[in-house]
């Protein structure tokens, strides 16, 4: 048999005024990434299967996230709103051109899943002209409800149209809607719009196909997965389901995580094999983390690339650019942003390397500062294959520490320093000989009460 072909349209025209943002609605993440990003993600790809997001009047920022995740999505504007069926619409190009199955998902819903898009679209092949994605909602109230005869689906109500005994329906329209594509566009233009809201409703389809003779049927799936996002609390449940499938799917990846309730993942984090995370990690976008290393608590990291073996935390802040090669060491206090550490390469206590390069096996003092950064641009700091950097070292950048070099502790380096070389500065030390025990005497006489 061969692939079906699919459009998936992507409805994302809504204001999300509820979220009180300025950001549009669809482009909030969960696990560092956005709603829409989710969505993308999980409609049909592959050969013969195309995408469309319908944004409203100034949203480029909605349309420019839709083709960062897949390049080739058509975008369509929807001017006015005037319900989900006229947003579907908006897409009238896309939907002509024809595909077997038509698909209708909100750009608000992320954590619908791939394998629930397929199993929507299985019965298209068996004769189907619709089927809805339905849940059984715990508080029905607001949602549109399911209304069948046996297991045909007869019609969907919108909570403000329902009788009393339709408002009893806890079957309700999770808003994912799959038609066979022949008849895609004669239902759509046939949705009229006497509603209480007198919009367009999507949700008519499946009285147009019935009352055409048409099969309509249902496909469940639970409430979680088709959360609806309005609100910054809705918000905040979305993103508590997704890291709970993500905890539990680094764990099935063999992940150690000690305390999975305290680790933030994303939802692109790569593991290898043998991780452990230890309790109360934060992990940002585009992180990978090879075999054997450990993240020890408190750390905070955004793409970033961590080394097999290698030893992050605790208390580390991994900021974007940083590469830790295998066996390296980041420990407590110690910040990276830009920079690419080799195999072996230490960084144990209270530093910031910023825009640098340190070769293998070198070894970075407590209190090391990379300087990169004059007031007006940034300079890079290169550091070869097993230098020593002492205690308290201050780098201007821009500046190269040779291979096999050697920095006295609290160093302040404005000059390359050449192979194996040894660079000190420093003011000299003095003694003076019994000199604190003359200055305590000073101090104990100053100290004598008067009188
Ligand atoms: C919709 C369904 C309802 C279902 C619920 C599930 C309809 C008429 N109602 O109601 O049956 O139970 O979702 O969450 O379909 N949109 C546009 N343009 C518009 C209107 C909406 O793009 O003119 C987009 C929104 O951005 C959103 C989606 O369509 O992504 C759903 O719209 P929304 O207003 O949230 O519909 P609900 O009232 O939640
Ligand atoms: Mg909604």
């Amino acid at each position: 048999m061969t692939a079906r072909s699919s459009l998936t349209i992507v409805l994302a025209a809504g204001e999300g005024t509820r979220m009180r943002s300025s950001l549009p609605k669809v482009l909030h993440p969960v696990a560092g990434q956005s709603l829409l990003a989710h969505v993308l993600q999980a409609a049909p790809s592959g050969p013969g299967s195309r995408l469309a997001v319908v944004i409203g009047p100034d949203h480029q920022a909605v349309a420019d996230e839709a083709r960062r995740i897949r390049a080739d999505t058509e975008i369509f504007v929807q001017r006015e709103r005037l319900g989900t069926a006229h947003a579907a619409l908006a897409a009238r190009q896309a939907i002509a051109r024809g595909a077997d199955d038509l698909l209708v998902a909100f750009g608000d819903t992320p954590l619908i899943s791939a394998e629930t898009f397929a199993r929507l679209r299985a019965p298209l092949q068996n004769g189907a002209a619709l089927t809805v994605l339905g849940f059984r909602a715990a508080d029905p109230t607001g949602y549109g409800r399911l209304l069948l005869q046996g297991d045909r689906l007869v019609a969907i109500r919108e909570h403000a149209d329902a009788t009393p005994d339709e408002r009893r329906v806890t079957l309700c329209n999770a808003g994912v809607m799959a038609f066979e594509g022949q008849g895609a566009l004669s239902i759509l233009d046939r949705i009229g719009n006497a509603n209480a809201k007198g919009e367009y409703y999507l949700v008519d389809a499946a009285t147009i196909a019935r009352d055409s003779g048409l099969e309509a049927v249902v496909i469940e799936t639970n409430e979680d997965e088709v959360r609806g996002i309005n609100t910054k609390a809705q918000l905040a449940e979305a993103e508590s389901v997704m890291q709970g499938r993500l905890r539990k799917a680094a764990m099935e990846a063999g992940v150690t995580l000690i305390a999975p309730e305290t680790v933030f993942l994303a939802a692109d984090t790569s593991f290898g094999k043998d991780v452990t995370i230890e309790p109360f990690v934060v992990i940002g976008p585009g992180v990978s983390i090879a075999d054997g290393a450990v993240i020890h608590s408190f750390s905070h990291i955004v793409q970033a690339s961590i080394g097999r073996k290698a030893s992050v935390g605790p208390y580390a802040r991994l900021r974007p650019g940083t590469a830790l090669g295998e066996g390296s060491r980041i420990g407590n206090f110690v910040e990276t942003k830009a920079a690419r550490l080799e195999a072996g390469v230490k960084v144990n206590h209270l530093s910031y390397i910023g825009d640098a390069e340190i070769g293998a096996n070198s070894n970075i003092g407590a209190g090391t500062i990379t300087c990169n950064y004059d007031g007006f641009s940034k300079h890079k700091t290169l550091i070869g294959e097993g230098a020593f950097v002492g205690t308290n070292s201050s780098l201007v950048a821009p500046v190269k520490i040779g291979t096999g070099a050697y920095i006295g502790s609290g160093s302040v380096i404005t000059k390359d320093v050449p192979d194996d070389a040894m660079a000190v500065e420093r003011s000299q030390q003095s003694i003076r000989e019994g000199g604190a025990k003359r200055y305590r005497e000073i101090k104990t006489r100053e100290k004598k009460p008067k009188g």
